[in-house]
């Protein structure tokens, strides 16, 4: 079987989007990153898919007069790439409803939903003082990390953890979590019947 065609979002360092690429190396891995979008020049992101010789294109915002044209041009540029899904690996601007209706795609999130969404979950986790967080993969849909749990992981909170200290250890976690859930959805593509996602 071919590999699965997917494109990865990305805003900053990346370094899910690294353990993608390093695990499509693999032929039986099953996935072929077709091109890595940024919503932001110049992300380390974007310099990791194009040290790996992938295509790579940035889609921003302040480049259209509304979100919603900002949202059909990134929709329609997602699908010049022809993916089966998209991965949203640490893409912080939420998705509009064109690009929604076109593409299926996955995200991951530093705690477990539906805890703690939005962009500072690691410091809302820590904040609230709970002991356990972790991190969730889920299918976004129109809602703030709202959509259907594919996977979740905990991670234990230690004494002395800083914002920074406890999101490192969480992106371990998360890199892993990652790296099998789009493999499987690659490979086995999958069904959704309410909030309940299945990987064949
Ligand atoms: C991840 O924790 C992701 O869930 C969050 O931002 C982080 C991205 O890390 N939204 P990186 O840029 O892939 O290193």
């Amino acid at each position: 079987m071919s590999a699965t065609p997917i494109v990865v979002l990305v805003s900053g360092t990346g370094s899910l989007l690294q353990a993608l690429i390093d695990a499509s190396l693999d032929p039986a891995y099953g996935v072929q990153v077709a091109a890595v979008g940024a919503d932001r020049a110049g992300t380390l992101g974007q310099a990791r898919a194009e040290a790996a010789g992938i295509p790579t294109f940035v889609c921003r915002v302040a480049d259209f007069p509304s979100r919603a044209d900002w949202d059909a041009a990134l929709a329609d540029t997602i699908t010049a790439y022809r993916p089966v899904f998209v991965v949203s690996a640490g893409f912080m601007k939420l998705l509009g409803p064109a690009t929604l209706a076109a593409h299926t795609v996955v995200n991951t999130h530093p705690a477990l939903l539906p805890s703690f969404p939005g962009a500072h979950a690691v410091r809302d986790a820590l904040a609230y003082g709970v002991t356990v967080t972790g991190t969730t993969c889920h299918l976004v849909d129109a809602g703030v990390d709202t959509g259907p749990i594919i996977e979740q992981h905990a991670v234990a909170i230690e004494p002395g953890d800083t914002e920074a200290s406890l999101h490192e250890r969480i992106k371990v976690v998360e890199r892993s979590m990652l790296v099998d859930v789009v493999g499987r959805l690659a490979r086995h593509r999958f069904t959704v019947t309410g909030r309940k996602v299945t990987i064949p």
